[in-house]
């Protein structure tokens, strides 16, 4: 079955004022769909239809070179926005709870601590990409990707991203990246995030 855009769970607007709706609208309805329209033309007709996102970023070596590239970028970029939606809701924000939190407070000191790494790691992704928090399979750990690269192609299991790419932020907060993080932040969804936590 080929891929498709999820409907949103919460209002175009309804991570206002931090993500604004303008962004949103353009963000999951152009951008996203891009991603989706690509990916599907790529796989079209070759024995991966049919894969989920998440099989295919995990056998990127096994495709051919002529569609390898796309399908990582376009594949990647379902994988990603549809994790990201899922990430954030309306009143999120705040701290991890449970067994996540144990584990955040232990590898990285504190809830601010982690937020403050993966800010760092946000700025520092040289154009586009993503910051994530991940398990790497023996511990929780902060990572970047460039593009629309998934940790998972790399053998992590990617928790929470942010998405640093321009057009996440750029119509509300122009170069103002870190402004923009810290705003994602207050509509992160840890309940989401926890139960991949738990899944790993
Ligand atoms: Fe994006």
């Amino acid at each position: 079955m080929p891929y498709r855009v999820p409907d949103l769970r919460y209002p175009y607007d309804a991570l206002e004022p931090y993500i604004d709706e303008a962004t949103m609208r353009l963000h999951h309805d152009k951008h996203h769909q891009a991603y989706v329209d690509k990916a599907n033309a790529a796989l079209e007709d070759t024995e991966w239809e049919g894969l989920r996102p998440k099989e295919v970023l995990t056998m990127l070596d096994e495709l051919p070179d002529e569609i390898r590239a796309t399908v990582r970028n376009n594949a990647g970029g379902q994988y990603n926005h549809c994790m990201l939606w899922r990430s954030m809701k309306p009143g999120g924000g705040g701290d991890p709870t449970g067994a996540l939190a144990e584990a955040v407070d232990a590898t990285f000191g504190s809830a601010d601590d982690l937020r403050s790494q993966m800010k760092k790691a946000g700025i520092g992704q040289f154009g586009s990409g993503y910051a994530w928090l991940v398990h790497d399979g023996s511990r929780l750990a902060v990572v970047s990707t460039p593009n629309q690269d998934n940790p998972i192609s790399d053998g992590m299991t990617p928790l929470l991203g942010v998405d640093v790419w321009e057009h996440a932020y750029y119509l509300k907060y122009q170069n103002k990246r870190p402004d923009y993080i810290d705003a994602f932040f207050q509509t992160v969804d840890w309940e989401t995030v926890a139960e991949r936590f738990a899944e790993v």
